[in-house]
């Protein structure tokens, strides 16, 4: 067995190949759950607690019960990363509604099926981290609720591969004038030193790295946050930009279409969080 194909599926430890999912499964027919991804860093989980806050957060707002407990999720992302021998890169996890005869109605008495596994990081993350991200901007076309983790990705899968399809990382979702965040990451700008960002609504994910920035990490830097929209006019005078996350990091934002932040390079200020950033990872964080 490929130690690193290891999974957990419902009840039991098995492997990615292993795992049967029924056609039924309300994920696969209705994009019906919800999913965290949870970084390892040097062989631990870092900010689990975090995201399984989260993660209830969505399964209550989504009206999934609740069946199996934090203590016991945390215990099986420690045996999965333990065993999958991966020191640096994440743990899926995805709770769906369950399975059975398709209708849109909650189905009494299913139970949902829970997933996990682990994924080793992409390294190229770690390059763009270092020399800075080209985003493009697109319309934000998804629902009013994308604080709810939900599986239903499609505008963020769209927007993502026509960010590659055009030579860029990532683009930048905006609701008419007003910038909201990435496909997968949320979206800060510098400008006089104060480091900016959109408040966390129904509108964007509340991201556990932007809460991380914001209580932590930018405090101990000695900078200034304030939460508080961002249109096009005043992104426009960034003197830095960039997008956080759990797979990305902290990723300087040096081109917006097709124009250059600041001076095309990754600034001060994003290093120094980079660096705190870090620092606090190789802490440890429950
Ligand atoms: N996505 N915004 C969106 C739409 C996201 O999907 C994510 C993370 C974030 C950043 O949140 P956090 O800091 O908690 O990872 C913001 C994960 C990594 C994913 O879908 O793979």
């Amino acid at each position: 067995m490929e130690r690193k194909n290891i999974a957990f599926y419902n009840h039991e430890f098995t492997t990615l190949d292993n795992v049967r999912i029924s056609p039924l499964d309300r994920g696969y027919i209705f994009g019906d759950g919800v999913y965290e991804v949870t970084k390892v860093h040097d062989g631990r989980c870092f900010a689990l607690s975090y995201h399984l806050d989260r993660l209830y957060r969505s399964m209550r707002l989504m009206q999934i019960p609740a069946t199996i407990a934090p203590d016991e999720l945390t215990e099986i992302h420690g045996v999965l990363v333990e065993e999958s021998g991966i020191r640096n890169g994440s743990v899926y996890l995805q709770v769906t509604r369950g399975t059975a005869p398709r209708t849109h109605t909650f189905p009494a008495g299913i139970q949902p099926n829970i997933l996990m596994f682990v994924q080793e990081d992409n390294p190229h993350k770690q390059e763009l981290a270092a020399s800075g991200v080209k985003v493009i901007t697109l319309d934000d076309i998804r629902w009013e609720h994308v604080d709810i983790k939900s599986l239903n990705l499609i505008p963020n899968v769209l927007g993502a591969q026509q960010a590659k399809k055009k030579g860029a990382d990532d683009a930048l979702f905006f609701r008419g004038d007003e910038l909201m965040e990435g496909t997968s990451s949320n979206v800060f700008m510098v400008r006089d030193g104060i480091i900016w960002t959109r408040p966390a609504d129904e509108r964007i994910l509340k991201g556990i790295t932007r809460q991380l920035i914001l209580t932590k990490v930018a405090p101990s830097c000695g900078v200034t946050t304030i939460e508080r929209t961002i249109d096009r006019e005043y992104l426009a005078k960034a003197e830095e930009v960039f997008i956080t996350g759990t797979t990305t990091g902290i990723a300087p934002v040096v081109q917006i279409d097709k124009t250059i932040v600041g001076d095309g390079k990754p600034g001060p200020v994003v290093r120094k969080l980079q660096e705190r950033y870090a620092g606090l990872m190789a802490e440890g964080l429950p």
